[in-house]
């Protein structure tokens, strides 16, 4: 699937759905059952390598596991792929050298953190015809800087999210995942921009939503607050995730329960 063909999604007022997908097996249930958008999240640093953090991710992993997703995905998801940490924020020139790889390998889009900073790096990319979502928030390639909490919860940062969000779009990112923000803000900044935002822990307003597969499963030991296990009260994998695909295009997940 192509990017005009989400998009038709989206500006029908359709919820877009999203999922982490590391590999082909996964990469056809999800497809199979209704999912939009496969991202190939770094997360895999901690949900398939079993590291505390995102950070040790290479791009030679990255482009590994979106070959393996995209061949089962080919024509019925759209597949996004995470940059890894240390790929991309040197300058615009080694983020389209990583992009370049990961979009050989199958991706439809690329996925960055940051805000500001990345800004002049989404025009590079976009204008030469790769596909950017921007990722503002809860960033854990920033881990180190931030710990795993809420971000911009103070007026300060909530306004500079805000900006950093109108920017990101101005530059020609063509989707925004929210992480970890009050629901509140995600609300105000879906209303203002254009492109889709896809919410983690950023309330029931934002235009899609995303979780991390193993979180929606019950696989992981201390799930965050924002996630929900889909396979209580399931028969199977595939009923699960058709489960939090309904959920998701009822406006019926996140509740209150899992927002800031
Ligand atoms: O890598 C990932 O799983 C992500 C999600 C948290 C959005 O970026």
């Amino acid at each position: 699937m192509f990017l005009p063909q989400l998009m038709a999604r989206a500006e029908k007022g359709e919820k877009l759905t999203v999922l982490t997908c590391y590999d082909a097996s996964f990469a056809r249930v999800l497809a199979e059952n209704g999912v939009d958008v496969l991202l190939v999240g770094d997360s895999l640093g901690m949900t398939v390598q079993g590291h505390g953090t995102t950070l040790p991710v290479t791009l030679e992993q990255m482009v590994y596991h979106t070959e393996a997703v995209a061949r089962a995905a080919a024509g019925k998801a759209f597949v996004m792929a995470d940059l890894p940490f240390g790929s991309y924020q040197k300058n615009p020139e080694q983020a389209f050298d990583a992009a370049a790889r990961l979009m050989a390998a199958g991706a439809n889009m690329v996925k960055l953190e940051g805000g500001a900073i990345m800004v002049e790096t989404v025009r590079f990319l976009t204008q030469r015809g790769i596909p950017v979502c921007g990722h503002l928030g809860l960033l854990p390639q920033s881990v180190n800087t931030t710990g795993y909490r809420a971000q911009a919860r103070e007026a300060n940062a909530a306004t500079q999210l805000f900006q950093d969000a109108s920017d990101l779009e101005t530059a020609g990112a063509q989707m925004l995942v929210l992480e970890s923000i009050p629901a509140v803000l995600a609300d105000e900044v879906t209303q203002h921009l254009t492109i889709p935002t896809i919410g983690i822990g950023a309330g029931a307003q934002c235009n899609g939503q995303v979780l991390v597969l193993q979180d929606l499963l019950g696989l992981t030991e201390k799930p965050p607050r924002f996630a929900k296990d889909f396979m209580e009260g399931a028969w199977n994998i595939g009923a699960a995730i058709r489960n939090y695909v309904a959920s998701v295009k009822a406006g019926e997940f996140p509740g209150p329960e899992h927002s800031f």
